[in-house]
């Protein structure tokens, strides 16, 4: 299998490589410091450029099977998540896998009041990266790509569980483990029942 991975060097883009390379998925990964990534094997093929030019998605994107991301803003790329959507639906990904927020509403969704603060807050405080994540949704709903969007709430670094709970209608928790974050992703891969959807997971 040849898989791509798009924010590879970030907190869970590094553990999702890692637990990719130990199930035995080829891997290239698309990093805008190579250095970063700190990980060699040798199924990891690792491609330096940015996730919001067009040209070095397209060519990253050609012959995979799956692109997963976990691309998140950072300082000058406040709409990264957005436009490496845009992108990686233009060069006609098999399969897209990507990490979006809890506070980010989908039709369908039935959250409770908790889920609805978040919301509130998120969109208050965090506006760029908000509207990011909605027009994520919204060119991802609007593609031929089967895509799933990963909802999440708050990550912490601690160990995970190995058993990270999920739903489709509101989140089942306030925070979730990158360790168990990196294994629903993939997870998720192999999950044509998560096609089109976007699950909310808590540790
Ligand atoms: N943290 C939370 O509590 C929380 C809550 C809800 C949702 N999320 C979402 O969860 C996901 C993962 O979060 P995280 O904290 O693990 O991520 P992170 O550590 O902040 O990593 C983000 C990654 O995105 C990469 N990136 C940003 N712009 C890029 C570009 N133009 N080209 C290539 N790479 C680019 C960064 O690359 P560099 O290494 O080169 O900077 C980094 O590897 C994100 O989508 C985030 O929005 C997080």
């Amino acid at each position: 299998m040849g898989e791509r991975y798009l924010g590879a060097s970030g907190r869970t883009g590094r553990l999702v490589v890692q637990r990719a390379l130990a199930r035995g998925d080829a891997v290239r990964a698309l990093v805008r410091s190579p250095a970063k990534l700190a990980i060699t094997h040798p199924a990891l093929e690792v491609v330096a450029g940015d996730a919001s030019d067009a040209g070095a998605v397209a060519r990253a994107v050609d012959g995979c099977d799956v692109v997963v991301s976990a691309l998140g803003p950072v300082p000058g790329h406040s709409a990264i998540c957005s436009t490496a959507a845009a992108h990686v639906t233009a060069a006609g990904a098999r399969r897209y896998v990507a990490i979006s927020g809890a506070g980010i509403d989908v039709p369908g969704d039935d959250k409770d009041i908790a889920g609805k603060v978040v919301s509130w807050l998120v969109r208050l405080l965090s506006p760029s990266a908000f509207r990011d994540k909605v027009l994520e949704h919204e060119r991802l709903a609007a593609s031929d790509v089967p895509w799933t969007l990963v909802r999440v709430p708050r990550l912490v670094d601690r160990p995970g569980n190995g058993a990270p709970v999920w739903g489709l209608v509101r989140s089942p928790g306030a925070s979730l483990a990158r360790e168990d974050l990196a294994e629903f992703v993939l997870r998720a891969v192999d999950d044509d029942a998560l096609i089109r959807k976007a699950p909310f997971v808590a540790s």
